[in-house]
């Protein structure tokens, strides 16, 4: 037996040492951990338990056969963050560069599989040269086995992406179905053609970094929702943001034991501006509403005309969604609206409630939104509001006006609550541009036009820039003041906790993508 022992432990061993201390000590001077390090920080401690560890690559090309590493570049298993059950996989720089072999993309489908099935958070950390080069085909059809399980587990189980160096070509697809890419600022890069063929095709000249690195995606494309500072940052966001989400679709995220206290917040009555055209950072409102410090913005520098992320009211988990005034007036356009889609699907899949304040104009004017659009992707954003099943409700903060009125969660579209403030102005577009277009013959044919227009604009204004007339249809359920909106929200939650809606029976909705 002890010689037995001895063998096992030998072969432990050396899958501990990866690709070697020479390839460790490379890794560790760009700045960036190994997959077990990643693992050590990521888990509770002595709570990860590894599966295939002695896996090895079966290929024989180009004298692969000599060249083998216990595990195959991929360290996989099970264990738990914060006591709750999630499946990882970490992949080995040191090893074949992270590459992806046939080995090594039946480990992660091994564990995809136990995830699906066992209805627990999915997390991949990423560091991979992409396909084996060596195999061929059979790395590109373990990717393609990677994708499939990470659209089966779409909606059925959270999956998290951290990229933690390089996420290249078809490599990104993987990351792109799974809910939430993290990217760390100057280690990691994603892009589907690097900048060698870039400058070939294109004859742009461009770094790694700017074409794909964490900022880029973070704030031009939104591939990610979150640009961390480094590796450990990264680790701690994702222990955040699973804090808020339930293990799978059939679970409820779980909440934060709450004592009721004074729920008022008198301050929330004077934070509005006085003129209507002032912005004001939508996120203070949120911060006075919620529970105190359990704000987690999503997407922060993507779009920023809108703000989505997950807090707590009263311990439990929502989903806020904010038009912000304080970025292009909080205008609906297509990246704001395929951002707060992506989210309020997140949050439907998942049983999370959504919160949504609207201050919002309308949609953005212009060519280069309607040529890239803003039709089709405006509607992910009504689409995603109108199936949503979970709880929903909406407080008009100030403007409320045209179709983003009926988008921005609406009574119409199937909200469950409709709260507005004192402040708000339901209307189908500005006091100003309403007066000049159905007043224009009294505007046209007075003395003194200008006053003519200021005293119509004063009438439409008066008439509709307020909650009245919505209030007196049932379209908002209450006005209330801003200081009561923490209580109110609570008690409505609370109110629909048990909210059942069966849509009609579909294999799948069409989104309009
Ligand atoms: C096999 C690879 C590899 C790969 C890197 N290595 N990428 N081995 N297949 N794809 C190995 C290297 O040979 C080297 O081995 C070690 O990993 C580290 O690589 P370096 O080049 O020394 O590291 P670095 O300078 O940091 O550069 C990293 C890199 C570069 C930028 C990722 O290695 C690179 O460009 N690799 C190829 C990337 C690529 O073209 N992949 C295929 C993309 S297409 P030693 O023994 O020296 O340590 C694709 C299709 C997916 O992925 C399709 C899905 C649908």
């Amino acid at each position: 037996m002890d010689k037995k022992l001895g063998l096992l432990r030998q072969k432990r061993e050396k899958a501990f040492e990866g690709g070697g201390t020479v390839r460790i000590d490379s890794q560790h001077k760009k700045g960036k951990l190994t997959a077990r390090e990643r693992l050590h920080f990521l888990m509770d401690e002595c709570s990860f338990q590894e599966i295939g560890m002695l896996v090895a690559h079966r290929s024989t090309d180009f004298g692969m056969e000599k060249e083998k590493y216990p595990g195959d570049g991929v360290v996989t298993g099970y264990g738990t963050i914060n006591g709750r059950l999630v499946y990882v996989f970490s992949q080995d720089f040191t090893v074949f560069g992270g590459s992806l072999s046939e080995t090594h993309a039946e480990k992660i489908c091994k564990v995809m599989d136990l995830a699906i099935r066992n209805g627990a958070p999915m997390i991949g950390l990423n560091d991979s040269g992409g396909a084996r080069i060596q195999e061929g085909v059979v790395s590109l059809g373990g990717y393609a086995d990677i994708f499939y399980r990470n659209t089966m587990a779409s909606g059925v189980i959270p999956q998290i992406s951290a990229i933690m160096g390089p996420c290249a070509g078809g490599a990104v697809y993987s990351p792109a179905i799974t809910d939430f890419i993290l990217m760390v600022e100057n280690t990691s890069y994603m892009f589907v053609t690097g900048p060698n063929v870039v400058k070939t095709v294109t004859h742009e000249v461009v770094t790694s970094e700017e074409l794909g690195g964490a900022n880029t995606h973070a704030t031009k494309s939104g591939v990610t929702h979150f640009a961390c500072a480094n590796e450990i940052a990264a680790i701690q966001n994702i222990k955040a943001l699973l804090s808020y989400m339930p293990q799978n679709c059939e679970d409820k995220a779980p909440a934060l034991p709450y004592e009721v206290q004074n729920e008022l917040r008198p301050e929330l009555n004077t934070l509005l501006p006085e003129i209507a055209s002032t912005p004001y950072d939508i996120r203070e409102i949120i911060d006075h509403v919620i529970d105190s410090g359990s704000f987690l913005e999503v997407h922060k520098d993507f779009a920023e005309n809108i703000v989505v992320g997950f807090a707590r009211l009263a311990g439990r988990s929502i989903g806020i969604i904010a038009n912000q005034p304080a970025f292009l007036a909080g205008v609906l356009d297509i990246n704001s609206s395929t951002k707060a889609a992506r989210f309020v699907r997140f949050c439907d899949s998942f049983n999370i409630p959504l919160l949504v304040f609207e201050d919002v104009p309308g949609f953005l004017p212009g060519t280069d939104q309607e040529w890239n659009a803003i039709i089709t992707n405006g509607a992910k954003l009504l689409y995603a509001f109108c199936e949503a099943t979970v709880p929903r409700i909406t407080v008009i903060t100030r403007k409320a006006y045209g179709g983003a009125y009926d988008v921005m969660n609406s009574k119409h579209i199937g909200a469950d609550m409709n709260f507005a403030w004192p402040s708000a102005e339901i209307a189908v577009m500005g006091a100003k541009g309403a007066a000049e277009i159905i007043f224009k013959r009294e505007i046209s044919t007075a003395d003194d036009k200008e006053a003519k227009w200021r005293e119509m604009e004063q009438l439409y204004s008066d008439t509709f820039a307020n909650p009245y007339r919505a209030a007196e249809r049932g379209f908002i359920d209450e006005v209330i003041e801003p200081a009561e909106t923490r209580i109110k929200l609570i008690q409505a939650f609370k109110m629909l906790e048990n909210k059942v809606v069966n849509n009609p029976r579909k294999k799948h909705g069409n989104i309009p993508l």
